[in-house]
C-alpha cells in the first residue's frame, strides 16, 4: 500500500474550502443597475430609484415630529439601553395592532388580534414565512402554494423559497396591454387557486405598479378568497402616505377582519416614518380566538428568540411615543398628508408636461397612482435610453420615487421622457401624440 506523507495530507486538507461547492450569486438587475450608476462619471447624473422621501430641496426629508420626538427620547435624563422583550415593546405592539385594525376593531375586541415588533417589513415577512412553513399545517403533508403579485417585489419569492416553500407561484397583478390592474385575471387566479393556499397582498400603495384595487375590488377578492379557503398575508407597505388618509390605506385589512379571516400582517413604518435605517416594522396576528393567538405568540418568540434575540430599540420608541400620543399622532398625520399630497401635485405636472409635449406613449395611468413612485411601465430600451443618452437612472424595472422631482429638474426629466419614448417609435410610422 503506497503511504501518503504526513505533510502532504495536511496541506491538501488545508487547501480545500468547505465552501468550496457554495456558488457565486449574480447581482441583481438592481445591484448591477446601483453599479453602473455609481461608476458613471458624468457630473449630471441623476438617481432617480431611491426609497426615502426627498423633500422639494433634494434632501432627505426627516418627519418634523419624528426629529422632535427622537430628540426628547435622547434628551430622556432615565433613557438607558436596557433590553427589550422579545416580542419588543408592549405599547408598541398594541398601537400597531390598532393602527392597521382600528382601534375599535372586533378582532381586538375579542383579543384575538395582537402584533410583534420587528426589525422592519422584510423582518415582519422574514417572521411571517418561517412561521407559516412550519405551522401552516392545515394542508398537510404537502406544502401550500404561495400566490405572489405579478409583477412583484422580488424579496418576497426570495424569503418565501428561503423559508422552504417550493409551490410559489404569481397571480396577475398588472395588465400591460391596458395600463391598469388586472382584476379579472387576478380573480381567475384566485379561484383555480388550491385551497389554503396563502396569497400575499401588498396594501398602501403597491411595489412596484403603484396602483391599488379599489374598496369594491377588494370586496370581490375577499369574497372569492373566503370561498376557495384562501389565507392572506397582507404587506402593508406605508400606511398614510398611499392616500394621505391611514385609514382609507388600512381598508382592505379591516375588510378582510370584518370578514372574519384569519389572517397574518406585516407591517413596514420605513417610509411612513422616514425611518429606513432603524429597522421598524410589525408583524399582526388576527386568529380564530385568543388561545389560538397565545399559541402563535409563543412559537413567534421561539423564533424570534432564535434569529434576532430582541428587535432594535430606537426606532420602535420612536413610533410608539408617536403613536400613543395625540399631539404628536396628529402632527404625523399632518406629515403624512403634506408628504402625499406633495407626491399628488407632482405626479400631476409630470403627467401634465408629459402630455403638453406631445409624448408619443399613453401615460394617462400615472394620474391614477399612489404613494412614492411613480410606474410608466416602460420599456427596457426607453430605460436604457434614460440611462446612456441622459444618464438618467430610475429603479430597474423603471419606477421613479416622486418625491426626487422637483422645480429644479422635473421639466428637464419630462423632456427626456418623452424623448425615450420618441426615441423607441422612431421606426413606428402609426405613432401618433397620445391623449392624456
Ligand atoms: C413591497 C415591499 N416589501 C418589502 C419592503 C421592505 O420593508 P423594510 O424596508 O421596512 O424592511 C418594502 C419597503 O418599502 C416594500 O415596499
Amino acid at each position: 500500500m503506497e503511504i501518503t506523507p504526513k505533510s502532504q495530507c495536511v496541506n491538501r486538507t488545508a487547501s480545500l474550502s468547505v465552501f468550496q461547492e457554495t456558488p457565486l450569486r449574480l447581482m441583481s438587475r438592481q445591484r448591477v443597475y446601483n453599479d453602473e450608476y455609481n461608476r458613471d462619471p458624468n457630473p449630471e447624473k441623476m438617481y432617480l430609484g431611491s426609497r426615502e422621501y426627498f423633500a422639494e430641496d433634494g434632501e432627505v426629508w426627516t418627519l418634523p415630529v419624528v426629529r422632535k420626538v427622537h430628540r426628547q427620547i435622547l434628551n430622556d435624563p432615565t433613557l438607558c439601553h436596557d433590553d427589550t422583550s422579545v416580542l419588543g415593546q408592549s405599547e408598541f405592539n398594541r398601537a400597531s395592532t390598532a393602527l392597521i385594525l382600528g382601534s375599535e376593531s372586533i378582532a381586538i375586541v375579542e383579543k384575538r388580534a395582537d402584533s410583534i415588533q420587528v426589525p422592519g417589513g422584510n423582518g415582519a415577512l422574514f417572521m411571517a414565512a418561517q412561521f407559516l412553513k412550519r405551522w401552516f399545517t392545515i394542508t398537510d403533508p404537502s406544502s401550500p402554494a404561495v400566490y405572489i403579485s405579478e409583477p412583484c417585489w422580488e424579496t418576497h419569492v426570495f424569503t418565501f423559497q428561503g423559508a422552504g416553500f417550493s409551490d410559489i407561484r404569481r397571480y396577475l397583478y398588472w395588465d400591460h396591454e391596458k395600463l391598469c390592474l388586472a382584476i379579472p385575471q387576478w380573480l381567475e387566479d384566485m379561484e383555480n387557486a388550491p385551497e389554503y393556499s396563502i396569497i400575499v397582498l401588498q396594501v398602501a400603495a403597491h411595489w412596484p405598479t403603484a396602483m391599488d384595487p379599489t374598496p369594491a375590488e377588494w370586496r370581490q377578492i375577499a369574497e372569492v378568497m373566503k370561498r376557495k379557503r384562501l389565507f392572506p398575508f397582507f404587506f402593508v407597505t406605508a400606511q398614510g402616505l398611499a392616500t394621505g388618509d391611514l385609514n382609507k390605506d388600512a381598508f382592505p385589512v379591516r375588510h378582510f377582519v370584518t370578514e372574519r379571516f384569519e389572517l397574518l400582517c406585516a407591517q413596514s413604518y420605513s417610509k411612513n416614518f422616514g425611518l429606513c435605517g432603524e429597522r421598524v416594522g410589525s408583524l399582526t396576528i388576527v386568529s380564530r380566538d385568543n388561545p389560538s393567538l397565545i399559541r402563535i405568540r409563543s412559537q413567534l418568540m421561539l423564533a424570534a428568540r432564535c434569529t434576532w434575540s430582541t428587535p432594535p430599540h430606537l426606532g420602535a420608541r420612536i413610533v410608539a411615543t408617536i403613536l400613543n400620543n395625540p399631539a404628536f399622532f396628529a402632527e404625523w398625520q399632518a406629515n403624512l398628508r403634506s408628504m402625499a399630497e406633495r407626491l399628488m401635485l407632482v405626479r400631476e405636472k409630470l403627467a401634465e408636461e408629459l402630455r403638453t409635449l406631445g409624448t408619443l406613449r399613453p401615460l394617462n395611468h400615472i394620474r391614477r397612482q399612489i404613494g412614492l413612485y411613480m410606474f410608466a411601465d416602460f420599456k427596457d430600451s426607453e430605460i436604457m435610453y434614460l440611462k446612456k443618452r441622459r444618464h438618467i437612472y430610475l429603479t430597474s424595472i423603471g419606477q421613479i420615487n416622486m418625491s426626487l422631482m422637483n422645480s429644479q429638474n422635473l421639466s428637464y426629466v419630462a423632456r427626456c421622457i418623452s424623448e425615450a419614448v420618441q426615441s423607441g417609435l422612431a421606426t413606428s410610422e402609426t405613432a401618433q401624440p397620445a391623449e392624456l
